[in-house]
């Protein structure tokens, strides 16, 4: 989804590229910086990842001001031509930007019969153009008149011949502005600045912002007005944390700890948070996300169904937004996301908002976008995530989505005291559960030897198991590229039989103990027809392998089965010699709709 960065300060280019490799959870295809000297704008950039645009910069290079991009590509082919940064004609102007220019082509058309010669096939070239047409003398207007020209998400970075200062425009896409003495850092992630700036401020939509070598900065709407802003104290907690290994496995090893985490959190920070009187007016609930964080919805719909007697559905956001789920004061929406920055859930949260809902943020950050656009906000303490396939916020979501959903259905008495205690303490059990389970690592491991040549993987559950087998089938489908895919295992036999044979994967999974014979027939459909058949339970099936996994709450086994599966994507993907962190046309962060 890109990342962007810029600052002015002492070893510019050192920390711009420092900064861009922290950034590549964000798009890592193709990257470049653009260093300011005197009068001068310098641009290097290349297709690939950060380490190799690094070595195309001339050591000795100093720049006054650098501004830097890291690309996951929409408009445009991956290619260096279509890398960030990039420059006006005149190299007057040059730009990065995350986002997307919805009304670039018509821009472009006008600049172009003025005499603007485009290099790139991307939107956000037309800035670049932008910029220098609209500059008469007055650097801040140019900035100004040129964000009232565009249309969509951005967040631009701005480097000009004309001064040493950098300029930023943002409307929709995240970006942060840090200060330390007379230093100014711009950048899409507060975690990248925490080492840098020591207050930080989150620039609100429809503003630029001007900052000086001096250290200054000044906020501005786009009609030019002055704007203030506030700056906080850099939370260091929330740094990247440095780690020579492969994060998706810390990250899954992690998940027992993040889970105690999660729920000590959840009642650190007062619970459910809302009263008995708005819980009482909710009559519909729609658990909304993207991903894996939409997986984690689907799971806790599944438990909903069990405490409570009101719809609670699962949408994803993109749908929820232009599709016409009803709205009204008597609808809670839950907006899942591990960054908060996606753009998707943000204009869902936006769009219950407008029709008189009521909105609850579940993230894993504190300063997100998605926290500040909800009602309510509940941080699932999972710490921070950075292989781009998500794996302990999944588990950490679901942890607290049950909490979330529990207490709403104490206090909607559709459930009782007994049952309600019974989810809180089987929380500590789940922890102990998936530590059993990761003890047996090896197994998987062997497994994914066994099946990293298969033709395809199918991942079947009934109920409650079939948002874990779709968040097993979205785990190995995008880190190993295999093809996958997830169907109730009862649907199996409308058509999807066709493609069992000798070659086959399939990965079931079977918790619910009154559903085993069920699940067994589903088995035996697809052995009949050649495919190999691993099962993730705690019974015992004669047909297939078992990955055996203890009984836990029947609340918590969704936290605990998907455990094997984040596993056997990870080591199905090692085998194959993936880039099991940075996987490809793949971000951590999609902040585009
Ligand atoms: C991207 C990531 C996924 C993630 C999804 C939603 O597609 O690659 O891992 O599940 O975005 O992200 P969010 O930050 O909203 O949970």
């Amino acid at each position: 989804m890109c990342g962007i960065f810029g600052m002015i300060g002492s070893g510019a280019v050192d920390k711009t590229l420092s900064a861009l490799k922290r950034l590549e959870y964000r798009g890592y295809d193709s990257a470049g910086i653009a260093v300011k000297n005197g009068g001068c704008i310098n641009i290097y950039k290349q297709a690939g990842m950060v380490g190799q645009l690094r070595k195309s910069v001339p050591a000795d290079i100093v720049g006054e001001s650098v501004i830097g991009h890291t690309r996951w590509a929409t408009h445009g082919e991956v290619s260096q031509a279509n890398a960030h940064p990039f420059i006006s004609q005149h190299k007057q102007f040059a730009v990065v930007h995350n986002g997307i220019i919805e009304n670039h082509l018509s821009l472009k058309y006008r600049l172009q019969s003025c005499g603007a010669e485009f290099t790139s096939q991307t939107d956000s070239e037309v800035v670049a153009h932008l910029l220098e047409a609209n500059f008469s003398g007055d650097t801040l207007a140019a900035v100004t008149s040129t964000a009232k020209q565009l249309e969509g998400s951005f967040a631009v970075v701005v480097t000009t011949a004309h001064n040493g200062n950098l300029y930023a425009i943002k409307r929709k896409s995240p970006l942060v502005v840090g200060v330390s003495g007379n230093e100014v850092y711009f950048c899409s992630d507060i975690r990248c600045l925490s080492q840098y700036a020591v207050k930080v401020a989150q620039m609100p939509d429809d503003t630029v912002a001007v900052s000086a070598p001096s250290g200054s900065v000044a906020f501005y709407d786009f009609d030019g007005n002055p704007v203030s802003v506030k700056f906080f104290t850099v939370d260091a907690a929330e740094d990247f944390a440095d780690f020579d290994g492969d994060y998706m496995l810390k990250e899954i090893l992690e998940i027992p700890e993040k889970i105690r985490q999660a729920k000590k959190g959840y009642f650190a920070d007062g619970g459910l948070n809302l009263t008995a009187k708005v819980v009482h007016r909710i009559k519909r609930i729609y658990l909304i996300g993207c991903g894996t964080a939409y997986n984690s919805g689907l799971e806790a719909a599944a438990l909903a169904r069990e405490m409570l007697n009101i719809d609670v559905l699962p949408v994803i956001a993109s749908e929820f937004i232009y599709d016409r789920y009803p709205v009204d004061n008597t609808t809670l929406a839950f907006l899942i996301s591990q960054s908060g920055e996606t753009a998707d859930t943000i204009r869902a949260a936006e769009r219950v908002a407008e029709t008189g809902g009521f909105t609850y943020a579940v993230t894993n950050t504190s300063t997100s976008t998605l926290r500040y656009a909800c009602n309510k906000f509940k941080n699932i303490c999972a710490d921070g995530e950075f292989a781009v396939a998500s794996t302990k916020a999944y588990n950490c979501q679901l942890i607290t989505l049950t909490l979330l959903l529990a207490d709403i259905a104490y206090l909607k008495g559709s459930i009782d005291e007994n049952v309600h205690n019974k989810i809180i303490d089987s929380v500590d059990s789940l922890s102990a559960a998936i530590e059993s389970t990761l003890a047996d690592s090896y197994q998987i491991a062997r497994l994914a030897d066994e099946i990293k040549d298969s033709s395809a993987v199918f991942f079947l559950g009934r109920t409650r198991d079939y948002p874990t087998a779709a968040e097993g089938s979205l785990k190995l489908k995008e880190i190993s590229y295999i093809h996958s895919e997830a169907y109730p295992a009862g649907e199996l036999k409308h058509g999807t039989l066709a493609l069992m044979e000798k070659g086959v994967t399939v990965v079931a999974i079977a918790t619910d103990s009154a559903l085993i014979d069920k699940m067994s027939s589903s088995i035996a459909e697809v052995v009949t027809r050649g495919a190999r058949v691993i099962c993730v339970s705690p019974y015992g099936f004669s047909n297939a392998t078992v990955v055996k996994i203890p009984v836990v709450n029947r609340f918590m086994f969704g936290a605990l089965s998907v455990v094997p599966l984040q596993l056997l994507a990870y080591y199905v993907a090692k085998r194959l010699n993936r880039n099991v962190d940075k996987p490809r046309n793949l971000a951590k962060s999609v902040t585009v709709e």
